[in-house]
Formats: C-alpha cells, structure tokens, sequence
C-alpha cells in the first residue's frame, strides 16, 4: 500500500507523474523530484508504480542482510537478455550466482591487482600517446571509456579491442549501448514512445548477436589456443569451485563474459569523466590532486604499491561517485513482511529502488550544502562521523560490486597518470550535461590537454 507516500502534485490517470518526466532523463528527474518529496516517495509513470527511497535512515534499513535482498527487477531483469544468469543480472537463489560468485572472488584479489597493474598501466600509456598526439580539444567520456574497455578487455580476457587505435566505438560497444537503452525502455508500456526512443526488436536481435559472436570467439581462441592464465576467462574455463569443485557451464561463462565487459568499463568510465569535470572547475582543487602525485610519484611511472598512496585523488574520485555515483542505484527486496521506519508496511517480496545520488545528497548525513563538491569530506574523520550506509557507490551486502577493488586501481593510477603529464585547457561555456543509459557520464564534455611533465 503506497497510499500514505508522498508524490508530485497533479498525478494523472494513465500517464500518472509523467508530465515534465523526459525518457532520457529519469534519473536526474528522480532526484530532482526527490530533493523536494523526501526520504521516501512514488512515482507513477504509464500504470506503472514505484517506491523510491533516498532518505539514509530508510536505507540503512534496507541495506540490513536479514530483512532485505538485491530485488531483480525494473531495469535489471531487462538485462537479462544480455546478460543472463550472468552475476549482476542473477537472482541469488539461482545456484549459478553463488558458484560464479565464489569460483571469481579470486580474480579481484590483491594478488590479482597485482597482476593487472601492468596491463593498466600500459593502457594508460594508450591514452597518454593519444593525448600528447591530439591537435584540439578530447572527449573525456570517449577516451575514458576506450581506457575502461581496453583494460577490462585485456587484464579480464586477454582481448585487445583497439579502442585508441579507432576513430569510432569498438562495433561491441555501439551495440551495447544500443541494447542497454532498449532494455531500459522496455519498461515503458505505451509502444509508440518505446519504438520512437529504443529501436526495433529486429536491430536488438542484431545487437545482442553483435556481442554475443565477440565473446563467443574470445573464448573459442582462448580454448583452441592452450594457454593458462589465471584472468577472469581463465579462471572460468579452468577453475571449480573452491569447495565442490563444479564447473561454470558454458552459456554461464558467455554470460559472464558479456556482464563483466560491461559491468566493467562503463562505470569506472563515468567516474574518470566526473573526477575529471569537477577538478577542472576547481583549479585549487586540481592544484592539491596534482602536487600528492609530484610528490609521492616524482616524476616516475607508478609502480604497483604507488597507486593507492594516492589518498586525495582516490577522494576525489569518492566525491565525484558521492554526487554521480555512475551506476545510480539498486533495489531491495523485503525477505519476509516488514515495516519499513515502523510506518510503510511491506510484504514479502515487495521492493523499492534506491536512487543513490539521493542518498549521497540527504542532508542529515552530508550536510546543508551537500551540492558543493569537496573531496575532504572523506577524510577519515569526517567518514567517521558519518552514517555508515551514507555512501553506497558500490552497492550492498553480498550482491555488492566484485569489481571494486579493480575499479579504484584502475581509476586512481589512470588518473594519477594525467594529472601529472597535463595541465589543461577547459572550454569555459561548457555546462555539465549527463546522459543516462545503464549509467551515467558526462556529455559533451571535452579538455585541450597540454603537456606538462614527460615521465621516465
Ligand atoms: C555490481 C557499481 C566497476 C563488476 C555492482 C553494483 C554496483 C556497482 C552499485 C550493485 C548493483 C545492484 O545491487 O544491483 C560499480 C561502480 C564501478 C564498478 C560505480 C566503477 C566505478 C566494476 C568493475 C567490474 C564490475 C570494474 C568488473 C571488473 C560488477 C559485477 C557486479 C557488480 C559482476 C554484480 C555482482 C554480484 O551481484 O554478484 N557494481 N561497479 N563493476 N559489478 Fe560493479
């Protein structure tokens, strides 16, 4: 019963809270719509009603493993046309996400960080070579996520997409974000507008083919080959489980495949180009990042152990996922009947999403001007004083991002590694725009990079 949540004013019968909604927008209109409902509100969209929860005492609740789960639902069973029982896209009772789960914990280890160190490193050195070459102006988002998308590619599968070496999109990922807007707008029920944002049913087949075919010959070369190696593809074409010693089955390891290219790259992507904008518009700030890698990189390339002695870059990079956290929410599910803040009554298996860039906003947590970007807040006393469940960027409990650690190394050396060749020129006019697919990122947002240092 959502009777007693508040929602806009003026709902209408069928189209409900639509009027002023855009479909490519519903996130930045969620939060805009939730800044001024509070911590728990519905929205109505075409019959189709949600609970949304953004206030950090409710979803702390909710983030609370006995009462709650991961809900696989809205934009998330979508995806299962592309991912499968793949882990994101798992329910948690399906056995093959505890058996993935537990066959790929290894591959995020800090002995196999360890290992991608090099390959990071080396696409890093992609970008710089693209950088130093360019004549004009770069796309931060493009160029962030042809670094993401390489390095998943090789440190995961041992694939080299050739993402620097393109003028355009690698065709996997011209296909995947096809097929991820199509999954999202499924959920619109009026089929004029889904066809008018997400394309046929016939060019999504052709999509998912597109990546399907790639991953399938990925591993096809991986077997034929003989090789061992102990990457992500490595690992669940050799390896059972740690305890019973059964295998991922071979649509289990397409599957996984295709989720971790894209679970993989579009978000840290996101988080580079976010990190980036806000720097650039704090020059005091870029100052600071700046003089932590001179003085603990010097004028070296990093080695493994350098990257995390990276403290405030690593922060500004908290900030920037604290208000663009680029994958911006999740759901939870109640385990049995409960009352949510002893007033909203839920049964077993109701669920409401959690918009994080609300939760990173609410001001009994991050305080009255929680807009301002300021990468102090994750000082390690000021964390302390905080909620725990305040900041969730990655997610919670056991269906939490795996990817994590792997993210952050790659993010804070990558941007680590600019920040110390460039300074940079910013188009002044530019207003940050953000397009939503499964995630979030900068639109439009570009930087003359000029070089400032060359390392030895
Ligand atoms: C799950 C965020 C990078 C692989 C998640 C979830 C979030 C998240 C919020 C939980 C979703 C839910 O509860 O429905 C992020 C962010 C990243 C990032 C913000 C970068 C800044 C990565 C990387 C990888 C990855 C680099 C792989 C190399 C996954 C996988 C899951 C997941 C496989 C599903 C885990 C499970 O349910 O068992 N991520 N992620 N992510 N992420 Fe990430």
């Amino acid at each position: 019963d959502t009777s007693g949540i508040p929602h806009r004013p003026g709902r209408l019968p069928v189209i409900g809270d639509l009027i002023g909604a855009n479909p490519r927008t519903p996130l930045q209109d969620t939060v805009r719509i939730g800044k001024r409902l509070g911590p728990i509100f519905t929205r109505k969209v075409f019959g189709f009603e949600i609970v949304l929860v953004g206030g950090v005492d409710l979803v702390t609740e909710l983030n609370d493993e006995t009462k709650f789960g991961k809900h696989v639902g809205l934009g998330v069973e979508n995806l299962r046309a592309l991912g499968g029982d793949g882990l994101f896209t798992a329910h948690t009772h399906e056995p093959n996400w505890r058996l993935a789960h537990d066959i790929l914990q290894p591959a995020f280890s800090a002995e196999a960080m360890r290992r991608y160190h090099p390959i990071m490193l080396d696409v890093a050195r992609e970008l710089v070579a693209a950088w130093d070459a360019a004549s004009g102006p770069v796309d931060v988002s493009a160029d962030m996520t042809r670094l993401t998308l390489e390095t998943i590619g090789r440190a995961g599968f041992g694939y080299r997409f050739g993402s620097f070496e393109r003028p355009e999109p690698h065709p996997f990922v011209t296909a995947m974000i096809r097929a991820l807007r199509y999954a999202q707008l499924q959920n619109v029920k009026l089929p004029f507008v889904r066809r008018a944002f997400a394309g046929t049913p016939e060019q999504n087949r052709a999509d998912i083919a597109v990546m399907t075919d790639l991953v399938d010959e990925v591993i096809a070369e991986r077997r034929g080959s003989g090789e061992e190696s102990r990457d992500l593809l490595g690992l669940m074409l050799t390896e059972g489980h740690p305890m019973t010693g059964e295998r991922l089955d071979p649509v289990n390891i397409r599957n996984q495949a295709i989720t971790f290219v894209v679970a993989g790259h579009e978000t840290t992507s996101g988080a580079l180009s976010f990190a980036l904008y806000y720097l650039t518009r704090h020059p005091e700030l870029l100052a600071k990042a700046r003089a932590e890698v001179d003085a603990v990189w010097g004028g070296r390339e990093p080695a493994f152990a350098d990257v995390a002695k990276l403290r405030y870059v690593r922060r500004v990079l908290d900030e920037a996922m604290r208000l663009w956290p680029t994958a911006p929410g999740y759901s939870r599910e109640a385990r049995e009947d409960v009352v949510l803040g002893g007033k909203y009554r839920m049964r077993k298996g109701d669920w409401v999403v959690v918009p994080l860039p609300l939760v990173h906003r609410d001001p009994a947590a991050w305080g009255d001007d929680p807009e301002a970007f300021d990468p102090d807040r994750f000082e390690p006393a000021a964390v302390r004083k905080r909620p725990a469940q305040a900041y969730k960027p990655f997610g919670t409990g056991e269906r939490a991002c795996i990817g994590r650690q792997f993210a952050l190394h790659e993010a804070v050396l990558a941007l680590g590694v600019v920040l110390q060749r460039y300074d940079f020129d910013i188009d002044p006019a530019y207003e940050l725009k953000i397009v939503e697919s499964l995630t979030l990122k900068p639109s439009g947002f570009t930087l003359r990079p000029r070089v400032r240092l060359r390392t030895s």
